[in-house]
């Protein structure tokens, strides 16, 4: 190594001893005839110094050294004087008197300052340049707690008995609700390969294959419209077991993040336990069927008081079998006009036709509604949904889904105007009995999960007339109002496969070209198995308290799906398109 030491390592018991650093110029600094060069690697930073009169000729070097130089330095460790000592730095007890100065390489000036936490770097210039992004503290410390990551689940998984296996990403699609990346052939032109949205069959395959306990640390590609939560290529803990309940392959999974948090972060589990939810509860109490539960706010259903209130809006919500609820937000009665109308839009952007509210202020209510209220329902109201003088109101007034998803938008927001989220716990559920179905804007049905998720058995036979009443054997984890993961117990019978692909009008013909290897794998003694995957990218988002994976992601793409970085995606030569098979047409 051309170091003997890193530059985290120097403390007080190394005085007196000849050590050699490498490591980049975080700063430099001319005090009073003295030089001082703090010297950074991954490891920390150690002060250098440098002086005039004992040291002429490497003094004038160390005149010339700019920031992001990369140095090596020979010194002795020397106890700093009483007085200058730095408690923030672990080498602040100590400093290094250089005796020899290399300079390995010299850096232009570099786009943005590496040294100081100015968080409000503009993102661009970041990703253009992540390798220089990676120098900072907070890169350094997310890209540590990934890889820390990484390891306890290694080491948690193989403890449980699991394979590693690793599967291919050149294969065929696997339905998951996203569109797909497509890989041309130019082996067989005009075919492709599909990047993995997961790998679902794979693993179901190696269960098959009697492996028994699979785990992979596995890429996923996924051409959806990004947000904070996601990029176009992210990792999955992708976990698989065979002879299971699903009680079983829960435990597992829960004790992989138990053991994570408890390991990466300073903050317990809320009330020392992960709670578990049906579906129904969630979405009946909080609209949202991974809403936060660092802090309360339920949603209350009054369509029973309002069928016959006076108010016509909420009226005709119910008389179209819709529904109509109240969200209370305590202490909300000095809400501004302003923010109100802010909600508004953030309600109408899901679809909501409006956001009636009653503000319920110590000199009186004040709403748009109160006039048409019939005499009594705002004392109903009132008692119903828990309101009292200084609280706020909210109502939607519409289907189901309208509703849950325009009311649990404000919930959040109410949540952070009022500061009621509980920041020093982490809130981490299960969400179980997921209808197995949604429907398409169409009528058309579509899986709520994946088309491999065993329906309850139960309730399949009432498949063909109430479709949207058949439960599934599937469950998510909820961590802080982010979905970590999902999961089910999986279909293992062939007949019982061809049925949810038939409710999903896939015809026999597509079955078979889409998915015949699997069907046809189920014929050869496919074993009961059930499993789950979670993200492990929003994982360390969270623990690091970031509020976007692209923090946590080495090289991710920016929100446009772009590596900036690297330029790509980007044109290729013609003569590639044309192995390929390719012509590409101009718009
Ligand atoms: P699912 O589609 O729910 O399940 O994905 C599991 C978890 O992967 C993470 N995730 C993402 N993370 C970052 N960017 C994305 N674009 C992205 N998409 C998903 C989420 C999500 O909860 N095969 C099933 C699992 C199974 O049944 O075993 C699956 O992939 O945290
Ligand atoms: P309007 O009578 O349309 O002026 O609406 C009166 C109030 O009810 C306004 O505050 C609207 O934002 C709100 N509102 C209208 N339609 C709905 C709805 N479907 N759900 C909830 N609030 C609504």
């Amino acid at each position: 190594m051309l170091r003997s030491h890193t530059c985290g390592e120097l403390h007080a018991d190394h005085t007196g001893q000849e050590v050699t650093l490498c490591g980049w110029a975080n700063a430099r600094r001319d005090h009073g005839g003295l030089i001082f060069i703090d010297l950074r690697d991954r490891y920390g930073l150690t002060q250098v110094v440098f002086y005039p009169e004992t040291q002429a000729e490497l003094f004038k070097i160390a005149e010339t050294i700019r920031p992001e130089w990369v140095l090596q330095i020979k010194g002795v460790v020397t106890k700093r004087i009483e007085g200058t000592q730095n408690a923030r730095m672990a080498t602040g007890d100590v400093e290094l008197v250089a005796s020899e100065l290399t300079i390995l390489n010299k850096a232009k000036t570099p786009p943005f300052e590496i040294n100081n936490s100015d968080t409000n770097v503009n993102e661009e210039l970041r990703l253009e340049y992540r390798y220089l992004d990676m120098r900072t503290e907070r890169m350094q410390k997310n890209i540590a707690l990934r890889s820390k990551v990484f390891q306890i689940i290694r080491e948690y998984f193989i403890a449980q008995d699991c394979l590693e296996i690793d599967t291919p990403c050149l294969i065929k699609g696997t339905p998951e609700g996203a569109r797909e990346y497509l890989v041309p052939s130019r082996v067989y032109p005009g075919n492709f390969f599909v990047l993995p949205q997961s790998p679902q069959q794979l693993k179901q395959l190696c269960m098959v294959g009697g492996m028994d306990r699979y785990f992979q640390i596995a890429r996923c590609f996924r051409d959806e419209d990004l947000r904070g939560d996601r990029q176009p290529e992210f990792l999955q803990l992708d976990y698989e077991m065979s002879f299971c309940t699903e009680e079983d392959v829960r435990a597992v999974i829960q004790g992989s993040l138990e053991q994570i948090i408890q390991k990466c972060s300073p903050k317990p589990l809320k009330n020392g336990k992960v709670e578990s939810y049906t579906w129904k509860h969630v979405m009946n109490t909080y609209g949202s069927d991974k809403p936060d539960l660092r802090y309360d706010l339920p949603i209350t259903d009054i369509s029973d008081i309002a069928a016959d209130c006076g108010f016509e809006v909420f009226e005709k919500a119910l008389q179209a079998k819709g529904t109509v609820r109240a969200l209370r937000v305590p202490g909300g009665a000095d809400l501004s006009r302003k923010e109100i109308d802010v909600w508004t839009e953030l309600a109408k952007e899901l679809k909501a036709k409006g956001l009636a509210y009653i503000l319920l202020k110590e000199e009186g209510p004040v709403s748009p509604l109160l006039k048409f209220f019939k005499e009594g329902f705002l004392e109903k109201l009132m008692e119903q949904t828990g309101a009292k003088t200084g609280d706020a109101l909210f109502f939607g007034a519409d289907t189901f889904s309208i509703v849950c998803a325009a009311l649990s938008r404000i919930r959040s927001e109410a949540a952070r105007r009022f500061n009621l989220i509980d920041t020093s716990v982490h809130a981490l559920f299960w969400v179980t009995d997921f209808p197995m179905f949604e429907e398409n804007d169409d009528g058309s049905l579509t899986f709520s999960h994946h088309p491999f998720t065993s329906p309850n058995p139960g309730q399949w036979k009432n498949r063909k007339e109430k479709p949207l009443d058949v439960h599934a054997v599937c469950y998510d984890l909820v961590l802080d109002g982010y979905e970590l993961g999902s999961g089910s117990i999986r279909i293992h019978d062939p007949v019982l496969q061809q049925e949810v692909f038939d409710m999903l009008g896939i015809s026999p013909e597509d079955q078979q070209k889409r998915f015949g290897h699997i069907l046809k794998a189920f014929e050869y003694g496919a074993p009961p198995h059930g499993g789950f995957a979670y993200g492990i990218d929003r994982v360390v988002m969270i623990l690091a308290g970031e509020p976007n994976i692209r923090e946590v992601t080495p090289f991710p793409k920016d929100q446009k799906a772009k590596d900036l970085m690297l330029s790509a995606p980007s044109p290729v030569p013609e003569k590639q398109l044309k192995e390929l098979g390719i012509k590409v047409v101009e718009e």
